[in-house]
Protein backbone atom coordinates (compact mmCIF):
# COMPACT_ATOMS: atom_id res chain seq x y z
CA UNK A 1 0.00 0.00 0.00
CA UNK A 2 2.65 2.68 0.63
CA UNK A 3 4.70 1.40 -2.36
CA UNK A 4 6.96 -0.61 -1.30
CA UNK A 5 6.36 -3.38 -4.26
CA UNK A 6 8.95 -3.80 -6.71
CA UNK A 7 12.52 -3.43 -6.46
CA UNK A 8 13.06 -0.19 -8.21
CA UNK A 9 9.71 1.09 -7.10
CA UNK A 10 10.54 0.29 -3.58
CA UNK A 11 14.27 1.97 -3.92
CA UNK A 12 12.69 5.17 -5.49
CA UNK A 13 9.94 5.02 -2.60
CA UNK A 14 12.23 5.22 0.32
CA UNK A 15 14.45 8.00 -1.30
CA UNK A 16 11.04 10.12 -2.40
CA UNK A 17 9.73 9.70 1.48
CA UNK A 18 12.90 11.01 3.17
CA UNK A 19 13.83 13.76 0.94
CA UNK A 20 10.01 15.00 1.05
CA UNK A 21 10.26 14.75 4.78
CA UNK A 22 13.64 17.13 4.61
CA UNK A 23 11.37 19.28 2.01
CA UNK A 24 8.81 20.23 4.35
CA UNK A 25 11.08 20.44 7.25
CA UNK A 26 13.24 22.91 6.02
CA UNK A 27 10.49 24.65 4.22
CA UNK A 28 8.74 24.92 7.73
CA UNK A 29 12.09 26.38 9.57
CA UNK A 30 13.18 28.80 6.36
CA UNK A 31 16.18 26.82 4.96
CA UNK A 32 17.42 26.39 1.84
CA UNK A 33 17.95 22.46 1.55
CA UNK A 34 21.38 20.82 0.78
CA UNK A 35 20.17 17.36 0.31
CA UNK A 36 22.83 14.08 -0.30
CA UNK A 37 21.62 11.05 -1.35
CA UNK A 38 24.33 7.93 -1.60
CA UNK A 39 23.16 4.76 -2.04
CA UNK A 40 25.17 1.50 -2.14
CA UNK A 41 24.65 -2.19 -3.19
CA UNK A 42 25.12 -4.37 0.07
CA UNK A 43 24.72 -7.41 -1.72
CA UNK A 44 21.92 -9.34 -3.75
CA UNK A 45 19.16 -7.00 -4.44
CA UNK A 46 20.12 -5.01 -1.02
CA UNK A 47 21.23 -1.74 -0.73
CA UNK A 48 22.38 0.82 1.71
CA UNK A 49 20.60 4.52 1.76
CA UNK A 50 21.78 7.10 3.30
CA UNK A 51 20.42 10.63 3.13
CA UNK A 52 22.02 13.78 4.56
CA UNK A 53 20.17 17.04 4.93
CA UNK A 54 20.75 20.87 6.25
CA UNK A 55 17.33 20.90 7.92
CA UNK A 56 16.19 21.65 11.32
CA UNK A 57 16.84 18.31 12.84
CA UNK A 58 14.37 16.34 14.88
CA UNK A 59 14.58 16.52 19.07
CA UNK A 60 15.67 13.55 20.51
CA UNK A 61 12.70 13.10 22.91
CA UNK A 62 10.35 12.93 19.75
CA UNK A 63 13.07 10.90 16.97
CA UNK A 64 10.96 7.49 17.82
CA UNK A 65 7.68 9.30 17.60
CA UNK A 66 8.68 10.89 14.34
CA UNK A 67 10.82 7.55 12.53
CA UNK A 68 9.80 4.72 14.26
CA UNK A 69 5.95 5.19 14.84
CA UNK A 70 3.58 3.90 12.33
CA UNK A 71 0.51 6.83 11.99
CA UNK A 72 2.55 9.51 13.73
CA UNK A 73 3.58 13.42 12.49
CA UNK A 74 2.91 16.99 12.87
CA UNK A 75 1.02 17.35 9.57
CA UNK A 76 -2.13 15.47 10.79
CA UNK A 77 -5.42 17.95 10.22
CA UNK A 78 -3.25 20.44 9.40
CA UNK A 79 -4.76 22.04 6.00
CA UNK A 80 -2.20 23.73 4.46
CA UNK A 81 0.25 22.48 1.21
CA UNK A 82 2.41 20.25 2.34
CA UNK A 83 3.83 17.05 1.01
CA UNK A 84 3.68 14.93 3.76
CA UNK A 85 -0.22 14.47 4.86
CA UNK A 86 0.24 11.04 6.76
CA UNK A 87 2.87 10.46 9.36
CA UNK A 88 3.25 7.01 7.70
CA UNK A 89 6.42 7.82 5.07
CA UNK A 90 9.32 7.98 7.47
CA UNK A 91 8.27 5.42 10.01
CA UNK A 92 7.12 3.13 6.52
CA UNK A 93 10.72 3.38 5.53
CA UNK A 94 11.95 2.09 9.06
CA UNK A 95 9.32 -1.18 9.05
CA UNK A 96 10.44 -1.82 5.59
CA UNK A 97 14.47 -1.46 6.19
CA UNK A 98 13.63 -3.84 9.42
CA UNK A 99 11.33 -6.23 7.78
CA UNK A 100 13.62 -7.09 5.18
CA UNK A 101 16.77 -7.00 6.62
CA UNK A 102 15.88 -7.70 10.53
CA UNK A 103 18.11 -4.76 11.16
CA UNK A 104 17.50 -0.95 12.48
CA UNK A 105 18.30 2.09 10.82
CA UNK A 106 20.77 4.68 12.05
CA UNK A 107 20.28 8.06 12.74
CA UNK A 108 22.16 10.85 13.21
CA UNK A 109 20.58 14.54 13.89
CA UNK A 110 21.51 18.30 15.16
CA UNK A 111 19.16 20.66 16.10
CA UNK A 112 21.29 23.74 17.48
CA UNK A 113 20.62 22.13 21.26
CA UNK A 114 21.55 18.63 20.65
CA UNK A 115 23.53 16.61 19.00
CA UNK A 116 23.35 12.77 18.76
CA UNK A 117 23.32 9.26 17.35
CA UNK A 118 21.34 6.07 17.32
CA UNK A 119 19.51 3.11 16.04
CA UNK A 120 15.74 2.78 15.84
CA UNK A 121 13.84 -0.21 15.10
CA UNK A 122 9.75 -0.17 15.69
CA UNK A 123 8.10 -3.04 18.20
CA UNK A 124 5.61 -4.30 15.70
CA UNK A 125 3.30 -6.07 17.86
CA UNK A 126 2.53 -2.25 19.82
CA UNK A 127 3.79 0.59 17.28
CA UNK A 128 6.29 1.38 19.97
CA UNK A 129 9.84 2.99 18.46
CA UNK A 130 12.83 0.73 19.99
CA UNK A 131 15.84 2.88 20.46
CA UNK A 132 19.15 1.77 20.96
CA UNK A 133 22.97 2.87 21.25
CA UNK A 134 22.07 6.58 21.68
CA UNK A 135 25.37 8.57 21.80
CA UNK A 136 25.20 12.18 22.50
CA UNK A 137 28.01 14.13 20.70
CA UNK A 138 29.51 16.87 22.53
CA UNK A 139 30.52 20.03 20.84
CA UNK A 140 29.64 19.10 16.99
CA UNK A 141 28.61 21.59 14.04
CA UNK A 142 26.23 19.36 12.47
CA UNK A 143 23.00 20.62 11.37
CA UNK A 144 20.32 18.76 9.90
CA UNK A 145 19.21 14.78 10.06
CA UNK A 146 21.27 12.28 8.41
CA UNK A 147 18.96 8.55 8.17
CA UNK A 148 21.51 5.55 7.16
CA UNK A 149 19.09 2.07 6.66
CA UNK A 150 19.75 -0.59 4.79
CA UNK A 151 16.99 -2.63 2.55
CA UNK A 152 16.07 -5.71 0.87
CA UNK A 153 14.18 -6.70 -2.24
CA UNK A 154 15.31 -3.29 -3.99
CA UNK A 155 17.23 -2.66 -6.90
CA UNK A 156 19.40 0.54 -8.40
CA UNK A 157 17.90 1.54 -11.97
CA UNK A 158 18.79 4.35 -14.57
CA UNK A 159 15.45 4.74 -15.18
CA UNK A 160 12.09 6.73 -15.83
CA UNK A 161 11.53 5.44 -11.91
CA UNK A 162 14.89 5.07 -10.48
CA UNK A 163 16.21 7.41 -7.88
CA UNK A 164 17.95 9.87 -10.85
CA UNK A 165 15.06 10.32 -12.48
CA UNK A 166 12.86 11.05 -9.29
CA UNK A 167 16.00 13.86 -8.11
CA UNK A 168 16.31 15.18 -11.16
CA UNK A 169 12.32 15.92 -11.54
CA UNK A 170 12.37 16.96 -7.87
CA UNK A 171 15.08 19.85 -8.55
CA UNK A 172 12.71 21.21 -11.58
CA UNK A 173 9.86 22.01 -9.29
CA UNK A 174 11.60 22.36 -6.22
CA UNK A 175 14.27 25.05 -7.61
CA UNK A 176 15.74 26.01 -4.20
CA UNK A 177 17.11 23.26 -3.60
CA UNK A 178 20.48 21.82 -3.99
CA UNK A 179 20.76 18.08 -4.08
CA UNK A 180 23.66 15.52 -4.71
CA UNK A 181 23.61 11.87 -5.43
CA UNK A 182 26.35 9.22 -5.10
CA UNK A 183 24.93 6.12 -6.96
CA UNK A 184 26.47 2.72 -6.32
CA UNK A 185 29.14 2.85 -9.11
CA UNK A 186 30.49 5.91 -6.79
CA UNK A 187 29.63 8.62 -9.22
CA UNK A 188 28.67 11.93 -7.57
CA UNK A 189 25.94 13.69 -9.43
CA UNK A 190 25.02 17.46 -8.44
CA UNK A 191 21.80 18.89 -9.53
CA UNK A 192 22.41 22.88 -8.32
CA UNK A 193 20.34 25.35 -6.99
CA UNK A 194 18.60 26.75 -9.59
CA UNK A 195 17.52 30.14 -7.14
CA UNK A 196 18.49 31.36 -4.13
CA UNK A 197 15.06 32.39 -2.44
CA UNK A 198 12.95 30.29 -0.65
CA UNK A 199 9.81 29.49 -2.07
CA UNK A 200 6.55 31.59 -0.95
CA UNK A 201 5.00 30.05 2.76
CA UNK A 202 2.14 28.23 2.37
CA UNK A 203 -0.74 29.45 4.72
CA UNK A 204 -2.70 26.71 6.90
CA UNK A 205 -6.29 27.54 6.92
CA UNK A 206 -9.05 25.40 8.20
CA UNK A 207 -10.79 23.64 5.72
CA UNK A 208 -14.11 24.86 3.59
CA UNK A 209 -17.31 22.74 4.43
CA UNK A 210 -17.96 22.01 0.63
CA UNK A 211 -14.76 20.36 0.93
CA UNK A 212 -15.50 17.83 3.43
CA UNK A 213 -16.67 14.25 3.51
CA UNK A 214 -18.00 12.44 6.49
CA UNK A 215 -14.93 11.24 7.82
CA UNK A 216 -13.12 13.85 7.81
CA UNK A 217 -16.00 15.55 9.94
CA UNK A 218 -15.81 12.60 12.54
CA UNK A 219 -11.44 12.72 12.67
CA UNK A 220 -11.85 16.86 13.36
CA UNK A 221 -14.93 16.16 15.33
CA UNK A 222 -12.68 13.23 17.69
CA UNK A 223 -9.66 16.00 17.96
CA UNK A 224 -11.22 19.06 19.11
CA UNK A 225 -11.14 21.06 22.18
CA UNK A 226 -14.66 22.59 21.42
CA UNK A 227 -17.33 21.66 23.76
CA UNK A 228 -20.48 21.64 21.54
CA UNK A 229 -20.90 20.56 17.95
CA UNK A 230 -22.41 24.17 17.33
CA UNK A 231 -19.24 25.72 17.88
CA UNK A 232 -16.90 23.26 16.46
CA UNK A 233 -18.16 24.17 13.21
CA UNK A 234 -17.49 27.53 13.86
CA UNK A 235 -14.22 26.97 15.20
CA UNK A 236 -12.74 24.17 13.26
CA UNK A 237 -13.78 25.06 9.52
CA UNK A 238 -14.00 28.69 7.36
CA UNK A 239 -16.76 30.75 6.65
CA UNK A 240 -19.39 28.65 9.40
CA UNK A 241 -20.87 32.02 11.05
CA UNK A 242 -23.43 32.03 14.15
CA UNK A 243 -26.29 32.49 10.92
CA UNK A 244 -24.86 29.35 9.01
CA UNK A 245 -25.44 27.13 12.45
CA UNK A 246 -28.86 28.25 12.53
CA UNK A 247 -29.36 27.83 9.26
CA UNK A 248 -28.07 24.08 9.51
CA UNK A 249 -30.29 23.66 12.39
CA UNK A 250 -33.56 24.41 10.12
CA UNK A 251 -32.27 21.95 7.71
CA UNK A 252 -31.24 19.50 9.54
CA UNK A 253 -33.87 19.73 12.95
CA UNK A 254 -33.06 16.12 14.16
CA UNK A 255 -29.23 16.78 15.31
CA UNK A 256 -28.54 17.60 18.53
CA UNK A 257 -25.65 20.49 18.03
CA UNK A 258 -24.88 21.34 21.46
CA UNK A 259 -23.85 17.57 22.16
CA UNK A 260 -20.06 17.13 22.82
CA UNK A 261 -18.58 16.81 18.62
CA UNK A 262 -17.04 13.07 20.53
CA UNK A 263 -20.55 12.09 20.57
CA UNK A 264 -21.20 13.02 16.62
CA UNK A 265 -22.29 9.80 14.88
CA UNK A 266 -21.26 8.45 11.03
CA UNK A 267 -25.16 9.01 10.03
CA UNK A 268 -25.10 12.51 11.68
CA UNK A 269 -22.09 13.51 10.19
CA UNK A 270 -23.10 12.34 6.38
CA UNK A 271 -26.47 14.47 7.23
CA UNK A 272 -24.48 17.21 8.04
CA UNK A 273 -22.47 16.82 4.97
CA UNK A 274 -25.70 16.42 2.61
CA UNK A 275 -27.08 19.95 4.55
CA UNK A 276 -23.87 21.98 3.80
CA UNK A 277 -24.20 21.49 0.32
CA UNK A 278 -27.88 22.98 0.43
CA UNK A 279 -26.20 25.93 2.06
CA UNK A 280 -25.20 28.64 -0.14
CA UNK A 281 -21.18 30.13 1.20
CA UNK A 282 -18.77 32.20 0.34
CA UNK A 283 -16.21 30.98 -1.32
CA UNK A 284 -12.63 29.33 0.23
CA UNK A 285 -9.48 31.83 0.43
CA UNK A 286 -7.60 31.35 -2.15
CA UNK A 287 -3.76 32.46 -0.70
CA UNK A 288 -3.63 29.88 0.66
CA UNK A 289 -1.22 28.45 -1.68
CA UNK A 290 2.64 28.21 -2.62
CA UNK A 291 3.06 27.58 -6.59
CA UNK A 292 6.77 27.20 -7.80
CA UNK A 293 6.19 30.34 -9.97
CA UNK A 294 6.73 31.49 -13.74
CA UNK A 295 10.35 32.42 -12.88
CA UNK A 296 11.54 29.65 -11.43
CA UNK A 297 9.94 27.12 -13.32
CA UNK A 298 11.80 28.77 -16.40
CA UNK A 299 15.16 28.86 -14.45
CA UNK A 300 15.16 24.96 -13.57
CA UNK A 301 13.49 23.87 -16.74
CA UNK A 302 17.09 26.03 -18.89
CA UNK A 303 19.38 24.50 -15.59
CA UNK A 304 18.06 20.87 -16.38
CA UNK A 305 16.77 20.30 -19.82
CA UNK A 306 18.40 23.42 -21.49
CA UNK A 307 15.66 23.46 -24.36
CA UNK A 308 15.37 25.10 -27.53
CA UNK A 309 12.16 26.29 -26.73
CA UNK A 310 10.10 26.80 -23.75
CA UNK A 311 6.71 28.03 -22.33
CA UNK A 312 5.15 28.59 -19.12
CA UNK A 313 1.91 28.93 -17.71
CA UNK A 314 0.17 29.21 -14.52
CA UNK A 315 -3.48 29.81 -13.94
CA UNK A 316 -5.21 31.40 -11.32
CA UNK A 317 -5.92 29.21 -8.28
CA UNK A 318 -9.37 27.47 -8.76
CA UNK A 319 -11.80 25.04 -6.32
CA UNK A 320 -12.44 21.30 -6.74
CA UNK A 321 -15.47 19.50 -4.73
CA UNK A 322 -16.78 23.24 -4.23
CA UNK A 323 -14.57 23.78 -1.45
CA UNK A 324 -11.02 22.98 -1.93
CA UNK A 325 -8.49 25.09 -3.49
CA UNK A 326 -6.11 23.94 -5.41
CA UNK A 327 -3.08 25.85 -8.29
CA UNK A 328 -2.00 23.83 -12.02
CA UNK A 329 1.21 25.11 -13.22
CA UNK A 330 2.65 23.85 -16.68
CA UNK A 331 5.73 24.35 -18.33
CA UNK A 332 6.26 22.88 -21.96
CA UNK A 333 10.22 22.41 -23.42
CA UNK A 334 10.81 21.68 -26.56
CA UNK A 335 14.50 20.29 -27.94
CA UNK A 336 17.65 20.21 -25.92
CA UNK A 337 17.72 17.73 -23.16
CA UNK A 338 14.00 17.65 -22.77
CA UNK A 339 11.79 14.55 -23.43
CA UNK A 340 12.47 11.13 -22.82
CA UNK A 341 15.44 8.98 -24.79
CA UNK A 342 14.31 5.82 -26.48
CA UNK A 343 16.15 3.73 -28.95
CA UNK A 344 14.34 5.05 -32.20
CA UNK A 345 15.33 8.59 -30.74
CA UNK A 346 13.27 11.27 -28.37
CA UNK A 347 10.07 10.53 -27.66
CA UNK A 348 7.33 13.06 -25.61
CA UNK A 349 7.27 12.62 -21.94
CA UNK A 350 4.72 14.06 -19.41
CA UNK A 351 6.26 14.86 -15.68
CA UNK A 352 3.35 14.52 -13.00
CA UNK A 353 4.10 16.82 -9.83
CA UNK A 354 1.77 17.15 -6.81
CA UNK A 355 2.89 20.06 -4.23
CA UNK A 356 5.95 19.73 -5.89
CA UNK A 357 6.81 15.91 -5.23
CA UNK A 358 7.29 14.18 -8.48
CA UNK A 359 5.01 11.28 -9.10
CA UNK A 360 6.86 8.61 -11.10
CA UNK A 361 3.93 5.43 -10.66
CA UNK A 362 1.07 4.94 -11.34
CA UNK A 363 0.54 7.30 -14.30
CA UNK A 364 -1.95 5.10 -16.24
CA UNK A 365 -4.60 6.02 -13.39
CA UNK A 366 -3.84 9.92 -12.87
CA UNK A 367 -5.89 12.83 -13.49
CA UNK A 368 -3.28 14.30 -14.73
CA UNK A 369 -2.15 11.89 -17.39
CA UNK A 370 -6.23 11.42 -18.23
CA UNK A 371 -6.35 15.36 -18.66
CA UNK A 372 -3.49 15.35 -21.49
CA UNK A 373 -4.31 11.69 -23.07
CA UNK A 374 -7.34 13.11 -25.40
CA UNK A 375 -5.37 16.48 -26.58
CA UNK A 376 -4.88 16.59 -30.39
CA UNK A 377 -0.72 17.31 -31.06
CA UNK A 378 -1.24 17.44 -34.60
CA UNK A 379 -2.92 21.08 -33.75
CA UNK A 380 0.15 22.73 -32.16
CA UNK A 381 2.41 21.41 -34.82
CA UNK A 382 3.58 18.07 -32.97
CA UNK A 383 3.13 15.24 -35.44
CA UNK A 384 3.97 12.63 -33.51
CA UNK A 385 3.73 12.96 -29.52
CA UNK A 386 5.66 9.87 -28.74
CA UNK A 387 8.32 10.76 -31.11
CA UNK A 388 9.15 14.53 -30.43
CA UNK A 389 11.54 16.10 -27.82
CA UNK A 390 9.11 17.39 -25.82
CA UNK A 391 8.59 17.50 -21.81
CA UNK A 392 5.16 19.07 -20.46
CA UNK A 393 5.62 19.70 -17.01
CA UNK A 394 2.38 19.32 -15.15
CA UNK A 395 2.32 21.12 -11.19
CA UNK A 396 -1.09 20.66 -9.51
CA UNK A 397 -0.69 22.06 -5.51
CA UNK A 398 -3.64 21.96 -3.59
CA UNK A 399 -4.51 21.91 0.89
CA UNK A 400 -5.75 18.88 0.20
CA UNK A 401 -4.53 16.58 -2.87
CA UNK A 402 -6.87 14.01 -3.85
CA UNK A 403 -4.52 11.20 -3.98
CA UNK A 404 -6.08 7.89 -5.39
CA UNK A 405 -3.80 5.37 -3.48
CA UNK A 406 -1.47 5.58 -0.07
CA UNK A 407 1.33 5.18 -2.08
CA UNK A 408 0.58 9.23 -3.14
CA UNK A 409 1.67 8.65 -7.10
CA UNK A 410 -1.66 9.74 -8.87
CA UNK A 411 -4.06 12.23 -8.28
CA UNK A 412 -7.64 11.06 -8.19
CA UNK A 413 -9.42 11.89 -11.39
CA UNK A 414 -11.43 14.91 -10.09
CA UNK A 415 -13.48 16.70 -13.57
CA UNK A 416 -12.44 20.16 -12.17
CA UNK A 417 -8.65 19.42 -11.74
CA UNK A 418 -8.72 17.95 -14.98
CA UNK A 419 -10.25 20.48 -17.02
CA UNK A 420 -7.56 22.87 -15.54
CA UNK A 421 -4.73 20.88 -16.33
CA UNK A 422 -6.07 20.20 -19.92
CA UNK A 423 -6.80 24.12 -20.34
CA UNK A 424 -3.49 24.82 -19.26
CA UNK A 425 -1.67 22.41 -21.17
CA UNK A 426 -3.62 24.16 -24.43
CA UNK A 427 -2.33 27.62 -23.58
CA UNK A 428 0.95 26.39 -23.11
CA UNK A 429 1.18 24.58 -26.21
CA UNK A 430 -0.28 27.36 -28.19
CA UNK A 431 2.89 29.61 -27.45
CA UNK A 432 5.06 26.61 -28.91
CA UNK A 433 2.92 25.86 -31.61
CA UNK A 434 3.26 29.30 -32.71
CA UNK A 435 7.37 28.79 -32.30
CA UNK A 436 7.18 25.98 -34.39
CA UNK A 437 5.37 27.14 -37.09
CA UNK A 438 7.95 29.78 -37.13
CA UNK A 439 10.64 27.07 -37.18
CA UNK A 440 8.63 25.04 -40.12
CA UNK A 441 8.77 27.74 -42.35
CA UNK A 442 12.34 28.94 -41.86
CA UNK A 443 12.73 25.26 -42.68
CA UNK A 444 10.98 25.47 -45.52
CA UNK A 445 12.53 28.65 -46.52
CA UNK A 446 16.16 27.20 -46.61
CA UNK A 447 15.19 24.51 -48.45
CA UNK A 448 13.75 26.67 -51.24
CA UNK A 449 17.25 29.06 -51.11
CA UNK A 450 19.22 26.06 -51.26
CA UNK A 451 17.53 24.18 -54.25
CA UNK A 452 17.06 27.45 -56.35
CA UNK A 453 20.54 28.52 -55.83
CA UNK A 454 21.75 25.26 -57.66
CA UNK A 455 20.09 26.48 -60.56
CA UNK A 456 21.65 30.15 -60.47
CA UNK A 457 25.28 29.60 -62.35
CA UNK A 458 23.75 27.08 -64.96
CA UNK A 459 21.19 29.64 -65.45
CA UNK A 460 23.27 32.41 -65.73
CA UNK A 461 25.51 31.19 -68.16
CA UNK A 462 22.59 29.91 -70.60
CA UNK A 463 21.04 33.22 -70.09
CA UNK A 464 24.09 35.24 -71.18
CA UNK A 465 24.60 33.17 -74.58
CA UNK A 466 20.83 33.91 -75.14
CA UNK A 467 21.20 37.52 -74.45
CA UNK A 468 23.82 40.33 -75.06
CA UNK A 469 24.74 40.93 -71.21
CA UNK A 470 27.45 38.96 -69.67
CA UNK A 471 27.02 35.64 -67.82
CA UNK A 472 28.52 36.90 -64.36
CA UNK A 473 26.62 39.96 -63.73
CA UNK A 474 23.72 38.17 -64.31
CA UNK A 475 24.47 35.89 -61.96
CA UNK A 476 25.70 38.63 -59.00
CA UNK A 477 21.93 39.87 -59.78
CA UNK A 478 20.02 36.60 -59.59
CA UNK A 479 22.01 35.61 -56.12
CA UNK A 480 21.21 39.37 -54.62
CA UNK A 481 17.39 38.79 -55.57
CA UNK A 482 16.96 35.64 -54.10
CA UNK A 483 19.27 36.75 -50.90
CA UNK A 484 17.12 39.80 -50.38
CA UNK A 485 13.83 37.29 -50.74
CA UNK A 486 14.77 34.53 -48.42
CA UNK A 487 17.39 35.82 -45.92
CA UNK A 488 14.71 38.19 -44.30
CA UNK A 489 13.34 34.46 -43.23
CA UNK A 490 16.20 32.12 -41.98
CA UNK A 491 19.10 34.53 -41.52
CA UNK A 492 18.47 35.95 -37.84
CA UNK A 493 20.74 35.07 -35.25
CA UNK A 494 19.96 33.61 -31.98
CA UNK A 495 19.49 36.93 -30.20
CA UNK A 496 16.93 38.10 -32.74
CA UNK A 497 15.40 34.52 -32.13
CA UNK A 498 14.65 34.96 -28.81
CA UNK A 499 13.51 37.93 -28.83
CA UNK A 500 10.50 36.86 -31.62
CA UNK A 501 9.86 33.62 -29.20
CA UNK A 502 9.37 36.44 -26.77
CA UNK A 503 7.03 38.38 -29.19
CA UNK A 504 5.30 35.38 -29.67
CA UNK A 505 4.46 33.95 -26.24
CA UNK A 506 3.14 37.52 -25.26
CA UNK A 507 0.93 37.58 -27.92
CA UNK A 508 -0.17 34.24 -27.90
CA UNK A 509 -1.09 35.02 -24.00
CA UNK A 510 -2.91 38.11 -25.07
CA UNK A 511 -4.84 35.65 -27.47
CA UNK A 512 -5.58 33.21 -24.71
N1 LIG B 1 14.33 15.32 7.71
C1 LIG B 1 13.50 15.69 8.69
N2 LIG B 1 13.75 16.82 9.42
C2 LIG B 1 12.90 17.21 10.40
N3 LIG B 1 11.76 16.55 10.75
C3 LIG B 1 11.46 15.42 10.09
C4 LIG B 1 12.30 14.92 9.03
N4 LIG B 1 11.76 13.78 8.58
C5 LIG B 1 10.64 13.57 9.29
N5 LIG B 1 10.44 14.55 10.20
C6 LIG B 1 9.31 14.62 11.18
O1 LIG B 1 8.81 13.31 11.31
C7 LIG B 1 7.40 13.25 11.08
C8 LIG B 1 7.02 11.92 10.47
O2 LIG B 1 7.39 11.84 9.12
P1 LIG B 1 6.53 10.93 8.12
O3 LIG B 1 7.17 10.95 6.79
O4 LIG B 1 6.35 9.60 8.77
O5 LIG B 1 5.12 11.65 8.10
P2 LIG B 1 4.60 12.92 7.30
O6 LIG B 1 5.70 13.47 6.45
O7 LIG B 1 3.99 13.81 8.33
O8 LIG B 1 3.43 12.33 6.37
P3 LIG B 1 3.56 11.26 5.14
O9 LIG B 1 3.30 9.92 5.71
O10 LIG B 1 2.47 11.69 4.21
O11 LIG B 1 4.94 11.38 4.60
C9 LIG B 1 7.11 14.45 10.20
O12 LIG B 1 5.78 14.88 10.36
C10 LIG B 1 8.15 15.47 10.70
O13 LIG B 1 7.64 16.17 11.80
MG1 LIG C 1 6.70 12.26 5.05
Amino acid sequence: MLGFAGKVRSLTTVVHEYVTNTLDACEEAGILPEITVEIKDSGEERCIVKVTDNGPGIPKKLIGKALANVLSGTKFHRYMQQRGQQGIGAAGCTLFSQITTGKKIHIKSGTGKETYECDLGINIKDNKPEIENLVELEKSNFRGLMVKAEFGGVKYENSDHGVYEYLKRTALTNPHIAITLIGPDGKEISLPRSVNEMPKRPKQIKPHPLGLESSDLLDFAHVTNSSKISSFLIESFARVTPNKVAEIKELAPKIDLSKPPKELTWDEAQTLIATFKKIKWIAPEMDSLSTIGEKQIEAAIKNILNPEFMSVVERKSKVFRGGIPFVVEVGIAYGGNAGKTTESGAGGSILRFANKVPLLFDGGTCGISEAIRGLQWKRYNIEDFEKSPISILVSVCSVYVPYSGVGKQSVAQEEEIMEEVRLSVMDALRILQRYLSGVKSRTTAETKYKTIMRYVSQLSSDLGELSELKSADIEKSLKSLIENKYSKLFGQDEAQEAEEAKGVKEEAEEEA
